[in-house]
């Protein structure tokens, strides 16, 4: 009874969220730290009356605050559940099924499956030995999605170069924040063909609430606009613009948060390196680390064992790595000794 759109599809698989036993939860890349008591403070004080009513679909007054905070136009905002429903839209407004889109073999493996879902055409370009970008691989194209700094290597690298380009391009920077680069964002506003796209789910602590954004010029984000009001007028609840505008107004609680992480990032890399591991340096809230004898599933099925979740990907060159979050240090104390003893 299925369609054969729906036959075909192969879904995105996300981290594991297990609910049988307590984890040191390492693998999905989440904030280990509560957000800011200020969003706590605006869910405690809703107003229950209005969750009576639809949401604002154009999340005005978040979209103003997000504006500030990246020196753009609220014009220039689109906001979405999460970054990859931003996303998901984004490649549907920029993308056409008769023109490749492209991106890295090595990446957030959600991109292939939008393509599918809405039936783009893409191709993917090999990231060189050492996992950065290949820029001879993207001349010819209908368009780009380059996640920076990437996942899961962590790799951050400049593409200022693809803006300004005749070709559409998305710049991921969910993870941005960690990586003490400035953002892309304000530059997308004033191209004519980049989006910066973002989320409140990593450096705000804030995944449970889905909650993401897009930058780009105002033709860009009104057929974003267009794209979300064919699927679900109301993407965002009340609650959640509630919490992301308090978080996003609360820059000390988040610079604090974000530093707190890169230390402890850090402090795990020398470990690691220690105890003689290899590792990418990361500009993220992310390690992808090398198992000495070779088999990731192996080590992330002992780890796991032993009350420690990470992720494991069973895709060509990741085979040999695991991608380790960054959690508290306490977090990664315990990890280290389960993956050494
Ligand atoms: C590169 C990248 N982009 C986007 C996302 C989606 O994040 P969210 O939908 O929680 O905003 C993730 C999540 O892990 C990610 O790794």
């Amino acid at each position: 009874m299925l369609s054969k759109l729906c036959r075909k599809l192969v879904p995105y698989r996300a981290g594991e969220q297990p609910r049988d036993r307590r984890y040191v939860k390492l693998n999905t890349n989440e904030n280990p730290y509560a957000p800011s008591p200020a969003v706590v403070r605006a869910l405690r004080d809703s107003d229950s009356f209005a969750f009576a009513r639809y949401p604002d679909p154009d999340c005005v007054r978040l979209r103003e605050a997000i504006a500030e905070h990246e020196g753009v136009k609220p014009e220039n905002v689109f906001v979405g559940n999460g970054s990859d429903e931003v996303l998901a839209f984004a490649f549907a407004a920029l993308f056409d099924e008769d023109k490749p889109v492209k991106f890295a073999d090595v990446t957030y493996s959600f991109y292939p499956v939008y393509c599918d879902l809405w039936g783009l055409a893409y191709r993917t370009v090999a990231l060189r030995s050492d996992f950065t970008l290949d820029r001879q691989g993207y001349r010819e194209l209908g368009g780009a999605v380059i996640a920076n700094p990437n996942a899961p290597t962590g790799i951050y690298e400049d593409v200022s170069e693809f803006i300004g380009k005749d070709f559409p391009v998305i710049i991921d920077e969910a993870y941005i924040d960690f990586s003490g680069a400035e953002s892309m964002a304000k530059r997308a506003a004033l191209s004519k063909n980049a989006v910066a796209v973002k989320t409140f789910s990593k450096s705000y602590s804030l995944a449970g609430l889905r909650c993401g954004y897009a930058v780009a010029n105002p033709e860009i984000t009104e057929g974003i606009v267009r794209v979300k009001n064919s699927f679900n007028s109301y993407s965002v609840n009340a609650l959640t613009q509630a919490a992301a505008l308090a978080a996003v107004c609360d820059e000390e609680y988040h610079r604090e948060t974000v530093e707190k992480v890169i230390a402890t990032r850090e402090e795990f890399c020398r470990e690691l390196t220690r105890k003689g591991y290899e590792f990418i340096k990361s500009a993220a809230n992310f390690v992808l680390v090398t198992v000495p004898d070779g088999n990731g599933e192996a080590a992330y099925l002992r780890l796991k064992e032993r009350g420690v979740l990470v992720r494991y990907f069973n895709a060509p060159r990741l085979k040999d790595k695991l991608r380790i979050s960054i959690g508290t240090p306490q977090d990664m104390t315990e990890l280290m000794k389960a993956l050494t003893s």
